[in-house]
């Protein structure tokens, strides 16, 4: 398999970054949401606090990585009858994606800054990493839990969307090609 996407497959490396990301930020989502829901117990809240925002910041590395890997890589063709409108809306859904995958770190990073609570996030217990020049205060940090909360749920739904239009022409080749991310069964 060639390391650059061709005219027909997604190569090596997105193939590689595609599958950590989108395995990373699924787990996110139910770590996020059982941060919230540990609040009886503190010390199990303090650690799944700490592995959701080290795999987060571990998701944002990744996603600028595949951003700038992405912008200097040509995309596969379509075959010539694919419908525009379909084609249109999967880059849209693409862009989306690819944009949440910053946004949900960076706006989750805002809500760890602007905490009066002020607690470092050690980065797989490997290094303090800074906060955000933000001042700090109860509000801000309402709003911006809010914004990542909104974001991530609906990044949920998008997903569930682009797996399910994904796994439709795996199953259908006749309705439109795959480019290798996913087997697809052959065109009859
Ligand atoms: C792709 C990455 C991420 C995803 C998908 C994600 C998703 C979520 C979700 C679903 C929740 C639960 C929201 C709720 O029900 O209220 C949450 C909460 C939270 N996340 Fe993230 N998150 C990500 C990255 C980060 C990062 C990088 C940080 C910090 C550095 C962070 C900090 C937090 C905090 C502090 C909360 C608790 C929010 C609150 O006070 O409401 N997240 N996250
Ligand atoms: C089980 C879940 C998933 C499945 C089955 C899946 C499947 C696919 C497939 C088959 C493609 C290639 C489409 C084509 O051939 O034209 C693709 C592309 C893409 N997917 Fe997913 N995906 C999943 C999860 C995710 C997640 C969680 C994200 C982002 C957070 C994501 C973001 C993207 C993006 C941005 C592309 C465009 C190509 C690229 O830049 O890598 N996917 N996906």
């Amino acid at each position: 398999m060639m390391w650059r996407n061709t005219r027909t497959a997604y190569g090596l490396v997105s193939r590689l970054l595609h599958w950590t990301v989108a395995l990373l930020f699924i787990a996110q989502i139910p770590l996020g949401f059982l941060t919230q829901a540990t609040a009886q117990n503190p010390a199990l809240q303090f650690d799944l606090y700490q592995w959701h925002k080290s795999t987060g910041f571990l998701i944002l590395a990744l996603a600028i990585l595949r951003i700038l890997w992405s912008l200097t890589s040509r995309k596969p063709k379509e075959p010539s009858g694919t419908k525009p409108t379909m084609q249109c809306a999967a880059h849209m859904a693409h862009a989306a994606l690819l944009t949440m995958t910053l946004a949900i770190p960076l706006t989750g990073w805002a809500i760890a800054s602007t905490s009066p609570l002020q607690i470092p996030s050690f980065f797989f217990d490997l290094v303090v990493i800074p906060n955000l020049p933000m001042a700090v205060s109860d509000s801000a940090e309402a709003i911006w839990s809010q914004l990542h909360a909104w974001l991530a749920y609906g990044a949920a739904a998008l997903i569930v969307m682009h797996a399910g239009a994904a796994v439709f022409h795996a199953i259908r080749p006749e309705a439109g090609s795959l480019h290798g991310m996913l087997p697809q069964r052959s065109r009859r």
